[in-house]
């Protein structure tokens, strides 16, 4: 999704620019571009494809390569094609102000209608309402920048992150936020701006996040943050990530390096937890609800079987998208929200509203200074480390890892009881998956042959089904559906054909049997099936099509071996067939959109 970044200093700020903007590739874009104001007038150059087609032609442009104060910018289209004119930054009629954006500016079009008589516009986007309604503001108020800036930020509506350069006031960045995440950075010399908090990692281990409807003026020697009248005092915070982490390391994508990376991770991810496993305390409450998106509302779905099955908790689990919209009782309720980025927008807006309906807010959140971190009353630090992919895969094994430990915790288990020693082991057995790629890759190839795919599962396979679907669709471009097996007969059963791959996640455990007859009638009617069974019982599922392995454990631990196989399935398929995969298309890392 978009990125934002600004840099004032008083070295050169081009230096710091690309590189960073390079690092908020992963979040998926389609566009960028880059402001400097040069000899009292604002420079830009943006253009539609990759950070290096921008280099290209800032290369053929007369860009400086030496400036004090810049902002950048990577688009990810909603208002408008992906296209040079509609990426950001977008400046007024004389060229004075650049402005970039993230989010949405829901009442653009009123204002554009109201603008339009008197100001060129040049884009297709809600963005260049924003630096318009500046220069106006500006005409019609005292002249002064600041000022300008404020009330323009007033008449917005909708979520959004702003930073603006001018010639009027220069040396300077205005940002503004609401509701999409504004961070400041802190340099040896100056400031940086960014959307995105690990992008920062190489260049500042300490930021100072804005709050909704803080307004932040950024120089080289100082910053001034306020909220409305009030100037506002905040301490900057640590943020533990790491450099090395954020590298490829030989491999040839991120997501190959993430899914290697899983046995180290929920190694690091059991020990923070068992580490605070004392502390954590939590308020009274009479009912559980998870909610997050995507792989963590997937991981959301693991965690509410743990939670009934071992706590015997009475939880609900609900996509943030949707738990919005409900109406819900939150009183008494203990909202476990799970979020990698900490930043997606349906995921606070829906905490919002169950905090402010009573509920006590746990997050389980992979990056600590995110807004999801901030707002919570309990933070689980999921620690996998930065994850680059846009394909979440090492974080979602680290939600597993403290969605399993919350359980041990709620249902009133000790640390050192046997499913602790139990989880202690599985980051072995997850190498052992690993060590078996070739044989993944090989079944991934032929998989890649496929347009249609099924996934099937039972009970605690059932959301690592959907979620080797949803790998397999995001990377791979293979339309994937997940069932759980015993609902095939109730009508997805006319679909299977010899053209149809069905994946059968089915392990040992108490519902094999039930697989075993589901698997018959998927290969009665020629479906191709891939069975994903436990070491040994590769006998009891003759008539699949193939068979790959994972090592034996609990029943209820099966999800972390079950998983790395259909993350590398998914994996070697779109790596055979081409794509790009650390950035699928139209997908982004951090959906700060609704
Ligand atoms: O940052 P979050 O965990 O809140 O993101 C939610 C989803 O956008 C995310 O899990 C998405 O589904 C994955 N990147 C897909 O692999």
């Amino acid at each position: 999704m978009c990125g934002i970044v600004g840099i004032t200093t008083n070295g050169n700020a081009i230096e710091i620019l690309f590189p960073t903007l390079q690092r908020l590739e992963y979040r998926g874009y389609d566009s960028a571009g880059v402001a400097v104001l040069a000899d009292g007038n604002i420079k830009i150059v943006k253009k539609q494809g990759k950070i290096s087609d921008l280099i290209s032609e800032v290369a053929k442009s007369n860009f400086p390569r030496y400036a004090k104060v810049v902002i950048g910018h990577t688009r990810w289209a909603t208002h408008g094609a992906p296209s040079d004119e509609n990426a950001h930054p977008h400046s007024d009629c004389k060229s004075k102000i650049a402005v970039v954006h993230n989010g949405i500016i829901e009442n653009y079009l009123e204002l554009k209608r109201r603008l339009i008589p008197k100001h060129n516009f040049r884009s297709e986007t809600d963005t260049e309402v924003i630096a318009h309604l500046i220069e106006e503001n500006l005409e019609l108020g005292s002249g002064d920048f600041e000022s300008a800036f404020l009330n323009s930020v007033s008449q917005l509506e909708g979520a959004f992150a702003i930073a603006a350069i001018t010639s009027y006031a220069s040396g300077k960045i205005m940002c503004a936020r609401r509701k999409a995440p504004l961070v400041i950075g802190m340099l040896n010399s100056g400031f940086v701006v960014s959307s995105d908090v690990p992008s920062l990692i190489p260049i500042t281990d300490k930021i100072v996040p804005l709050e909704d409807g803080e307004i932040a003026i950024i120089e080289p020697n100082n910053f001034t943050i306020r909220k409305g009248e009030v100037l506002v005092k905040r301490e900057a915070v640590s943020i533990a990530l790491d450099v090395q982490k954020a590298e490829k390391g030989g491999y040839k994508y991120f997501m190959q390096k993430e899914i290697f990376e899983q046995p180290k991770v929920v190694e690091d991810t059991i020990s923070a937890f068992l580490s605070q496993w004392d502390e954590i305390a939590f308020p009274p409450y009479k009912k559980i609800i998870v909610t997050a998106c995507g792989t963590s509302y997937h991981a959301g779905l693991l965690g509410k079987l743990w939670l009934e099955t071992i706590a015997k908790e009475n939880v609900e689990v609900d996509y943030a998208s949707e738990l919005r919209y409900k109406d819900k009782d939150f009183s008494d309720s203990l909202v476990v929200a799970i979020s990698q980025s900490g930043e997606t927008a349906d995921t606070l807006e829906s905490v919002r509203i169950a905090k402010e309906g009573g509920a006590k807010l746990v997050a389980v959140v992979n990056i600590l200074g995110s807004t999801l971190s901030r707002e919570a009353d309990i933070v689980l630090h999921t620690n996998a480390g930065p994850e680059i992919g846009v394909a979440a895969t090492k974080t979602f094994i680290s939600q597993l890892t403290v969605l399993f430990l919350l359980s041990l915790k709620l249902g009133g288990l000790r640390k050192d009881s046997h499913l602790v020693s139990e989880l202690r082991r599985i980051s072995e057995k997850i190498d052992k998956v690993l060590r078996k790629a070739d044989s993944i890759e090989s079944v991934a190839k032929e998989v890649a042959e496929f347009r249609n795919a099924l996934y099937l599962g039972r009970w605690v396979s059932f959301p690592v089904s959907l979620e080797g679907a949803l790998k397999l669709k995001e990377i791979a471009y293979i339309h994937a559906e997940a069932y759980p097996s015993g609902e095939m007969k109730h009508g997805p059963l006319a679909l299977v054909s010899p053209e149809m791959v069905a994946v059968f996640v089915m392990p040992k455990d108490r519902v094999f049997k039930k697989n075993i007859s589901n698997l018959k009638e998927v290969t009665a009617r020629g479906g191709k099936a891939i069975s994903v069974v436990t070491e040994g019982m590769d006998k009891e599922v003759e008539g699949s099509w193939r068979v790959l392995q994972t090592p034996e454990t609990l029943e209820i631990l099966t999800p972390f071996v079950t998983t790395p196989v259909l993350q590398l399935l998914a994996y070697y398929a779109a790596d055979y067939l081409g794509y790009n995969i650390d950035q699928p298309r139209n997908l982004a890392k951090s959906v700060t959109v609704e």
